[in-house]
């Protein structure tokens, strides 16, 4: 077998359907994404570093724009969020989903216009509130009973605030059990089974400074399926249908959260924007139709979806070890950048960039450089036989959840974002370094 040919079988870089749509193959096996070589990212900016492709995330609000024309799309911040991340959503046409102060403040004051952000959060603190009524949020979404009283304090008796109930509509769909969300063993919202969610919106509807504009609800995440928004969106129309015959109010808005599951590796499923955005609709306006009611206006709330598949991560080897059947390979970042495998069991679908391999794929287990055995980024992962120290690996699909659950552990910092868009690179958050340890370590 040729080196050629043995490149290609080593690589895996036939199938780069999880790759950013701008990937092309360069010499040497070299990739380039969004026309900047990922091999020169990582000599110019150092390791580990996250690659966004400006135009993969835009492209992503586009597809979103199009296949929901009648819908709000709000971008749920939680899965990244940068001062480029907000100007990018702003220019393509997409709300914002905020869970803090700290993400409100950082849309906000970097331009996006407030009466488009919805905030979040089963526990909201009064910094979040606070901030939320200072900078005129458009609506804030209320998780549990106790919210009622003290969102319609803080607003005043003269004041006005939008809000919408959170509702557990009592369907179990998404990929872990840590993202489940839809029905009632867990934290978030108000359940629809048992009366709370109803209950709620009497005691909102008493509140003159509050406006009820709608129902939500976020069943899970890295969901692939239609069918389980179907059923919860069946049974919010029936809420709300039984809130217009309890009170005669028609709410104007429903929500339908997000979750729209995306492929991690090649050949895994997604979910199909399309046929969702088609049949949600179709779903609506059956059941709006069937129980009276004036159609609400949709709204959905993706994060995954939008930047998760515009993400590569580019790590450097650092160690090889062969430990009884398996072969270790060390990279240089790990568990602070992405704790996803550890707290998900999720696998991903590295690769080898910037040569030529002259060995066959191999099982390889990749591993971060943390001080602990389960910091792992990769089990089961095809990688040449001839992997050593210095080479570069590029992880697809590492835009959403992973720099935004990063963390400071072993004091490694959190890695450099970088921009790929048109043929240039731009930094976009840089590298955190010892200084930044230090200057927030204020005592001694
Ligand atoms: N709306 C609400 C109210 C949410 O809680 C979430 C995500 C979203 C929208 C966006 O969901 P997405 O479209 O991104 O799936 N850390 C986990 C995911 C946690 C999702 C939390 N809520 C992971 O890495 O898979």
């Amino acid at each position: 077998m040729t080196i050629a040919v043995l490149s290609e079988v080593a690589t895996g870089a036939e199938d780069l359907s999880i790759w950013p749509a701008s990937t092309r193959r360069l010499p040497h096996g070299g990739l380039a994404v969004g026309g900047v070589s990922l091999a020169e990212v990582a000599d110019r900016f150092e390791t580990p570093a996250y690659v966004l492709d400006e135009g993969e995330v835009r492209g992503r609000c586009r597809t979103y724009r199009d296949a929901f024309p009648d819908a709000d799309v709000l971008y749920a911040a939680k899965a990244f969020l940068s001062r480029a991340m907000v100007r990018w959503v702003r220019e393509e046409g997409l709300g914002l989903d905020v869970c803090s102060a700290g993400e409100l403040e950082l849309a906000v004051t970097a331009g996006f216009p407030p009466e488009r952000i919805v905030l979040h959060g089963n526990a909201k603190s009064p910094r979040d509130l606070e901030a939320a009524l200072r900078l005129g949020i458009g609506r804030i979404v209320i998780d549990g009973p106790s919210e009622i009283a003290r969102i319609a304090a803080a607003v005043g008796p003269e004041g006005h605030q939008r809000v919408m109930v959170r509702v557990v509509p009592g369907v179990s769909a998404g990929g872990h059990d840590k993202i489940r969300t839809g029905t009632d063993d867990q934290k978030f919202g108000l359940s629809l089974t048992d009366g709370a969610a109803q209950h709620a919106v009497a005691r909102i509807l008493g509140q003159p400074q509050l406006e009820l504009t709608g129902l939500h609800c976020h069943i899970g995440s890295q969901i692939t399926e239609v069918k389980p928004y179907l059923v919860a969106l069946r049974r919010m129309v029936g809420l709300m249908a039984r809130i217009r015959d309890t009170h005669g109010v028609v709410l104007p808005e429903l929500d339908m959260g997000g979750g729209h599951g995306i492929a991690y590796r090649p050949g895994e499923p997604a979910l199909d924007l399309t046929a969702l955005a088609r049949r949600l609709r179709a779903e609506l306006v059956a059941g709006c139709a069937a129980a009276r009611l004036t159609v609400p206006r949709l709204l959905v709330e993706p994060g995954r979806a939008v930047v998760g598949p515009a993400g590569v991560a580019l790590y450097r080897v650092l160690a090889v070890k062969h430990t009884g059947e398996k072969v270790f390979v060390a990279v240089d970042g790990g568990m602070s950048d992405n704790p996803r495998p550890a707290l998900y069991g999720v696998r991903y679908a590295p690769r080898l960039i910037g040569r030529v391999p002259t060995a066959g794929p191999r099982t390889t287990t990749v591993v971060g450089r943390h001080c602990e055995a389960g910091d792992i980024l990769a089990s089961d992962a095809e990688l040449p036989g001839d992997i050593h120290p210095g080479d570069l690996l590029a992880v697809p699909v590492a835009g959403a959840y992973q720099l935004s659950m990063a963390s400071g552990y072993n004091l490694v910092g959190r890695p450099a974002v970088v921009a790929v868009h048109e043929g240039a690179a731009r930094v976009l958050v840089r590298r955190e370094t010892l200084d930044d340890f230090r200057s927030r370590d204020i005592g001694d």
